[in-house]
């Protein structure tokens, strides 16, 4: 049961959504202060904080409820980030709740995402502007170390244009122009923004533009980067993923593929099912499915911790 029990993780999750440790602080607060502060039932949220005292999350002195060490990792600045990963109003948290559904996944090969909010993961995401932002933040925090890492550890510089393909708000394509000074680019994606290029001084070498990548791609550019975008698909949709890529990158462009792969976990892979529909996928499958979509090939390696660059062409 320690395992199963759904009460703790629920507990933690309604605690950081609330953000009770920001509002309780190392002062501490009274449960009548944070339900006035939060509008929530008295009695309830005393019962919550006296389980977040019992899992050892908050600590209890004088009817005054304050964040142990462990409690405080919830706060929106810690150092970890797992916030956004258990609020349930940001994109990770309400994702993970999805899991709640997983039987439907599981006996039905569908998405518990969408059984559970009525849509998929993007077209969510494009409905709700919270959701949408604080997704981008989450993609931006995971790769703090490993985006300088893919810019400089792959030979960007032969590709003097580069379209960013799904590069959400351009994290990826930013470090790149960073480490590369005569490389330009784009970034293509249901909901782009090109505020980061600003705020990183790059605006005149990058841009977004508004696309599908199940519609033709724009011509012209040397490379197309997929980054962390087919395991978010089944085998289907990422082969017509590729084959937009391949028919925009002919005849001599490149296409680059960085995934993570199935040494992320099972959790993680399982997590990709129950959302996406997707798949934490072998170098051996991604050629596959290029190779299936008209590409070769070229080279594939190590491009950041945890991360794999695979390097197509387009086949004669
Ligand atoms: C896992 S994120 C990866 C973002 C970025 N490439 C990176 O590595 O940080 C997947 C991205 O695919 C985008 N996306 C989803 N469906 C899309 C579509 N049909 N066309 C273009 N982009 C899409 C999402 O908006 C999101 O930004």
């Amino acid at each position: 049961m320690t395992m199963a029990d759904l009460a703790t993780p629920m507990a933690i999750r309604v605690a950081a959504t609330l953000s009770l440790v920001e509002r309780a602080g190392s002062a501490g607060a009274t449960a009548e202060d944070l339900a006035a502060e939060t509008g929530a039932s008295v009695v309830a949220l005393r019962r919550l904080l006296d389980h977040l005292v019992t899992i050892g999350a908050f600590a209890v002195d004088s009817n005054r409820y304050r964040p142990t060490d462990l409690g405080a990792q919830l706060h929106e600045d810690a150092p970890g980030g797992i916030k956004p990963l258990l609020d349930i109003t940001c994109a990770g948290g309400r994702a993970e709740l999805a899991f709640a559904d997983l039987l439907e996944t599981i006996t039905t090969g569908t998405p518990a995402y969408e059984h559970r909010y009525g849509r998929d993961f993007w077209t969510d995401l494009d409905a709700e502007p919270k959701l949408r932002s604080s997704f981008d933040a989450q993609m931006n925090w995971r790769f703090q170390t490993q985006a300088p890492q893919i810019a400089e550890r792959f030979d960007w510089s032969r590709f003097p244009r580069i379209l960013d393909v799904g590069g959400g708000d351009g994290t990826v394509l930013a470090a790149i122009l960073r480490a590369h000074p005569d490389v330009r680019g784009q970034v293509l994606d249901l909901a782009p923004s090109a505020a980061r290029f600003a705020a990183a001084g790059l605006a005149d070498r990058a841009g977004a533009v508004s696309g599908s990548f199940f519609d033709p791609l724009p011509t012209g550019f040397d490379a197309y980067v997929l980054s962390d975008i087919l395991h978010d698909w089944d085998d289907d949709h990422a082969r017509e993923i590729l084959t937009r890529c391949r028919e925009a990158a002919a005849p001599n462009g490149t296409v680059v593929v960085i995934e993570p792969g199935p040494e992320v976990g099972t959790a993680m892979n399982l997590f990709m099912l129950m959302c996406f529909n997707g798949k934490e996928r072998t170098v051996g499958e991604l050629t596959e499915l290029a190779v299936g979509s008209g590409l070769s090939l070229v080279a594939s390696g190590p491009v950041s911790e945890g991360r794999t660059a695979l390097e197509f062409t387009v086949a004669p």
